[in-house]
């Protein structure tokens, strides 16, 4: 039997075309314009931010595994984990340079999360907890509509 060797690479282009071919509303991938607000900060500040995202997201899977598993204690703690205590490691120079909605706006993620943990406690109610990290989700996904990070490329990972 003959074998017809195609490199890895065009084989993942195949699949990738194939994958396209059958997705009925796929458009056509026109490269678009970043037009999201910059933020331009050091590469240090950059690895903080991101480093909180991180934290945000982990919280966020430990919280939904939890409330899969109806475990409403591990939900209050993980959620609590992503409160205004998880805000006051940003240093003074890196708050200056954030423009002020977006400020308000992690204030806010951070306040949701510390709600969450307290309904979590009390309430014990998965809906409840599902409903508001639904709300607090919508927070994340907005402001990342609204803004990018630019650090300047020669420092990054110094
Ligand atoms: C106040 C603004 C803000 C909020 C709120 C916010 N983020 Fe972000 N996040 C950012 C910015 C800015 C970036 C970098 C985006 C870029 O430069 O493309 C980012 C990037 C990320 C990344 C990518 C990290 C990486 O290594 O590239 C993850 C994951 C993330 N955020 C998760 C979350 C989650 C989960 C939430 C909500 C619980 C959240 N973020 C809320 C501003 C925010």
């Amino acid at each position: 039997m003959k074998a017809v060797h195609l490199p890895l690479a065009a084989l993942l282009t195949l699949n990738l075309t194939l994958a396209h071919a059958q997705e009925p509303h796929a458009q056509p991938h026109a490269p678009v314009a970043d037009n999201r607000a910059v933020l331009a900060l050091t590469a240090a500040e950059r690895a903080l931010l991101l480093e909180e995202m991180h934290l945000f997201l982990d919280g966020v899977q430990k919280i939904t595994g939890a409330l899969g598993r109806q475990d409403m204690p591990a939900v209050a703690d993980a959620a609590r984990g992503l409160g205004q205590k998880a805000a006051h490691g940003v240093p003074a120079a890196l708050r200056a340079k954030l423009p002020q909605e977006f400020r308000q706006l992690g204030f806010s993620v951070h306040s949701d999360f510390d709600q969450m943990a307290l309904d979590a406690d009390n309430l014990q109610d998965v809906s409840v907890s599902l409903n508001q990290l639904s709300t607090t989700l919508q927070k994340c996904a907005a402001c990342h509509a609204t803004y990018q990070i630019q650090a300047p490329l020669h420092s990054l990972g110094r």
